[in-house]
């Protein structure tokens, strides 16, 4: 095994106990951070990717990457724990992390990538056994975000530098990306994490962190974090940070919903209640009430009521009614309509296309 190996080995021991014992100094840290994997084997949910990275690091020729998947599936996390595995826990000098979103031009980005490719390693052993660290790394986040020009110098840049420098690009859609790019990389897919993956990691911050959830708050935290575990993370924190004694309070299934900003289901019926069986005003209070009791906005209301009306025995032509009217409102409000006018139009429409019904 070689030294670098043996210091991966030793900052992997010190990490399983620390995700039961907070870790000091990271305390004031968002829980995304916090428990942002260490290692590969702490990535949850892409066992196939994890185990052809665990052979690409073993086989000695290391390709260029390309990481892609929506945000929060652990992209960025999986391309660090890569990197201590390679360079052991002094990791960073050995690293160049970019962010296509912030960096001004291609330019930047090929002054950033020369000066790094061409300085010398410190601590370069050499040696055959040492042969795989032997390369830098670059890490180039949000890639689809460059401009195609950019992307066509970038494909230079990596040509120029791969003798010492291996690149791994991130991106969230791969048609964004040059082909030209694209077929230099092994590319590796991130999906959305299945429900099963999410709730191992979340079982283990809700150990580390103390907090205590209701079941059906928890399966509704996994349901609406739609394979996100960055969400799933934030949303868990902000619900427990929100409780009057965190640590002694349960995190209630409404919470969860008010903290995701998802209208409860419970209230999404209270609401369709009032519509069809009161008069048009006391359903305007109603909905209103509940807009600003729960910080609710219409677009979110009525992507619910639509479904939960499709889910009712109606006839065709109702159903079609309801539909286009209240996708009508749907592209006004995103284009800036007010929210009070759209949400009595809203109670119309529905009213309205009821007299179908009869
Ligand atoms: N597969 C995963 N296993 C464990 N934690 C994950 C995973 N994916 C995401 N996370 C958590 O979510 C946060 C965001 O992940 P990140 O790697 O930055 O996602 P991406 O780069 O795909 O947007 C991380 O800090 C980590 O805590
Ligand atoms: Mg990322």
């Amino acid at each position: 095994m070689s030294a670098n190996m043996e210091g991966f080995e030793e900052s992997r021991k010190g990490k399983e106990i620390a995700v039961d014992t907070i870790k000091p100094g990271k305390d004031h840290l968002p829980w995304v951070e916090k428990y942002r994997p260490d290692t590969l084997d702490d990535v949850t949910g892409h066992e196939g990717v994890v185990t052809t990275l665990k052979k690409l690091l073993a086989n000695k020729k290391f390709p260029h990457l390309l990481f892609y998947g929506p945000p929060g599936t652990g992209k960025t996390s999986t391309i660090l724990a890569v990197a201590r595995e390679i360079y052991g826990p002094s990791y960073k000098s050995m690293v160049l992390e970019l962010n296509a979103s912030d960096d001004r031009g291609i330019d930047v980005v090929r002054d950033q990538i020369k000066v790094f490719a061409s300085s010398r390693q410190i601590f370069q052993r050499g040696g055959e056994e040492n042969a795989r660290s032997n390369f830098k790394l670059v890490i180039l986040d949000e890639a689809d975000a460059m401009t195609n020009v950019a992307q066509n110098a970038l494909r230079r840049v990596i040509e120029q530098y791969t003798t010492h420098t291996r690149f791994c690009i991130l991106a969230n859609y791969t048609h964004k990306l040059n082909p030209a790019l694209l077929s230099r990389c092994t590319r590796f897919r991130f999906s959305p994490l299945p429900e099963a993956a999410i709730d191992k990691r979340i079982m283990q911050v809700i150990d580390a962190e103390k907090v205590k959830i209701a079941p059906d708050a928890k399966a509704a935290l996994l349901e609406l974090s739609k394979g996100d575990m960055r969400r799933a993370l934030n949303v868990l924190q902000a619900c427990h940070t929100g409780l009057e004694h965190p640590g002694k309070d349960t995190i209630t299934l409404s919470q969860v919903y008010l903290c995701v900003g998802s209208p409860d289901p419970a209230d999404i019926d209270t609401i369709l209640t009032s519509i069809l069986n009161d008069d048009w005003t006391t359903a305007y209070d109603t909905v209103s009430t509940l807009k600003r009791e729960r910080g609710l906005a219409l677009v979110d209301i009525l992507e619910k009521l639509s479904a939960e009306l499709m889910a009712l025995n109606l006839k065709e032509k109702t159903k079609i009614a309801l539909l286009s009217k209240l996708a009508d409102i749907e592209y006004r409000l995103a284009n800036g309509g007010s929210e009070k006018i759209q949400t009595s139009a809203a109670i119309g429409v529905i009213k309205d296309s009821m007299e179908l019904e009869v």
